[in-house]
């Protein structure tokens, strides 16, 4: 028989636990009980904000759904998506690469092929840009053959599964460079657009005075054999969020700016953004990375 105290009970939980025969769920779980009893006695969490908390995970869990991960969200607007992503960016690579960020609910498999300097618009409407660039090695030598994924909010700031029917594929494609890593492709100027707001994390985001809105941005997915996968996206440096997005995916080497004076722009005439991607190889047995769950997509918020 023990009487525990507030400070007690967090080394008679971490005992009991002691026999966990998985060292790193041992080490995890130790850590997780350290920090959420150092975390209730610093704010002096009454029993009625310790149910408002299990309300809203219950809300969370309850808003997730096949097609919707609520729970991902909320570790996208906590920041601790980004920060996972960072920490695995720093291990398992030979050197450092383009920087990375949020993989996003709506990546889709089997986006629909694209030849070089091809469109991924096809229904929407608005201004054209164009992208090109060369994917790189860490010795800028280019990766032959490296494959592309893009894909990206329409004028309007919709993804195609806000705007179409589920079956449509829309602002998004794949595309292989060429045999120096080369690419370039079509497609219109994206629109930055608001994270689902009609849920738990939403109605928190709210609360807390956000706004909830992301920059515009095109996203990209490299993979090539022997490469850690690249997962990334470009920010538009003109779009009133960039310096406050809400889940925090934007780095400075990613803000771009598209222009109609890139002398070696592939399609003179129509603005154009230049971006050279340098990938890193593999070192690592593996590991995904936050948001890589396709069954992520979520529908309009
Ligand atoms: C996105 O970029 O599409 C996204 C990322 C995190 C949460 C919501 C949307
Ligand atoms: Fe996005």
């Amino acid at each position: 028989m023990q009487d525990l105290d507030a400070n007690d009970i967090t080394d008679a939980v971490i005992e009991q636990m002691a026999s966990t025969p998985d060292p790193r769920m041992r080490e995890i779980m130790e850590a997780a009980v350290r920090h959420l009893h150092a975390f209730a006695r610093e704010v002096k969490l009454t029993p009625d904000e310790w149910l408002k908390g299990i309300a809203f995970l219950t809300a969370v869990g309850q808003a997730c759904s096949p097609i919707r991960q609520e729970f991902i969200l909320l570790s996208d607007v906590l920041g601790l998506s980004r920060l996972v992503n960072v920490m695995h960016d720093a291990t398992g690579r030979e050197a450092a690469g383009t920087e990375t960020s949020l993989l996003g609910p709506f990546f889709r498999e089997q986006a629909p092929k694209i030849e070089l300097g091809g469109s991924i618009a096809h229904a929407s409407k608005g201004p054209e840009i164009v992208v090109y660039g060369q994917v790189t090695d860490a010795e800028g030598k280019g990766v032959p053959h490296a494959t592309i994924d893009v894909w990206q909010t329409d004028a309007e700031g919709l993804y195609d599964l806000q705007a179409h029917d589920p079956s449509v594929m829309e602002m998004r494609g794949q595309l292989r460079c060429d045999e120096q890593g080369r690419f370039h492709f079509r497609t219109l100027k994206p629109l930055g657009y608001s994270i689902p707001m009609d849920g738990p994390v939403g109605a928190m985001v709210r609360r807390q005075n956000r706004h909830g809105f992301r920059p515009a941005h095109i996203h990209i997915l490299i993979t090539a054999p022997g490469f850690r996968d690249l997962v990334t996206a470009l920010y538009f440096a003109d779009d009133a969020h960039v310096d406050s997005d809400t889940v925090f995916g934007v780095s400075t080497s990613l803000v771009i700016r598209e222009s109609l004076d890139l002398p070696d722009a592939p399609v003179p005439g129509i603005p154009s953004i230049r971006y050279d991607f340098t990938m890193s190889r593999d070192t690592s047995s593996g590991g995904g990375r936050v948001g890589s769950d396709p069954s992520r997509l979520v529908p309009a918020g």
